[in-house]
């Protein structure tokens, strides 16, 4: 057993709809989130920016003393994350492997969509890790620059008229290329689940980073017997770049749970 903290960050707050499946699963588990909203989207920019960022809110979770961390950003993930392994010498979690593997256990016709931030795409790192596990699967990608901003925003529910004017030309060449399964490899996307889902339809599975990635740690955990004891009530600590005042009413839309005025603002840049 462990009862030090896990550490999670994400570019922003898309992070949090895994923090959201970890408080629902491991209800005993101690969180720290750290979302950098002063420098989020990070989808758009080189990966030698991104790791330089990566580092830093790994330092900053690392002020704490945790026992894992959970990386939950698929641009960072896809990425950097062997790199950050090498650096540090705790267990640290991304969100790829795990959203792949569902992936492929549910596709029948091997047809498998992936859409992400325009980094993650061009990294190549979701569509090799499946072709290595599947030789057979094709997979189809498209980069969505537009949806993180726009989540950010606020505007990601059905009805709204941009966000489904975007959405419906992203996804339009997943639809004619027939994908069973749809890999949603951006956190920030989960949000985005109706309006995506009912663009596709019902018959398409929709695959969920955030949540993937809840389920890939807690194996880890039990597996090195490091889960925290059963019985107590684990908190969240909430940690963003820029002003908390934002990140705290959005927030509660992530992880359905109103988080008040816990959240406390850090400058990144120290670190
Ligand atoms: N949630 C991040 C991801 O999973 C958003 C990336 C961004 O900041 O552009 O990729």
């Amino acid at each position: 057993m462990d009862q030090r903290p896990i550490g999670v960050f994400d570019s922003g707050l898309g992070g949090l709809t895994a923090v959201r499946r970890l408080r629902q699963i491991m209800p005993s588990e101690h969180i720290i989130y750290f979302g950098d909203t002063s420098r989020v989207p990070y989808g758009n920019r080189s990966s030698d920016t991104i790791l330089k960022y990566a580092r830093q809110d790994l330092r900053f979770l690392r002020s704490f003393d945790l026992k894992a961390a959970l990386i939950a950003c698929g641009t960072v993930s896809s990425n950097c994350l062997g790199q950050l392994q090498r650096e540090n010498d705790i267990p640290i979690i991304g969100v790829v492997e795990p959203t792949v593997r569902r992936a492929l256990e549910l596709t029948e016709n091997k047809r498998v969509g992936l859409i992400a931030t325009r980094a993650s795409v061009s990294s190549g790192a979701y569509q090799r890790l499946m072709s290595q596990l599947d030789e057979k699967v094709e997979v189809f990608s498209q980069p969505c620059p537009l949806f993180v901003p726009l989540v950010e925003e606020g505007r990601f529910r059905r009805g709204d008229v941009v966000i489904e004017t975007v959405a419906g030309e992203y996804l339009q060449p997943l639809r004619e290329a027939g994908v069973d399964t749809l890999v949603m490899g951006c956190t920030h996307y989960p949000l985005l689940e109706d309006v995506i889902g009912s663009i596709m339809g019902e018959n398409v599975n929709l695959i969920d980073a955030g949540c993937e990635s809840a389920y890939a740690i807690r194996r880890h955990l039990k597996h090195s017997d490091a889960l925290a004891p059963e019985g107590q009530k684990g908190a969240a600590e909430f940690y963003a770049s820029d002003r908390v005042a934002d990140f705290e009413r959005l927030a509660a839309v992530f992880l359905h749970e109103d988080i008040g005025h816990t959240a406390h603002q850090i400058d990144i840049e120290t670190y």
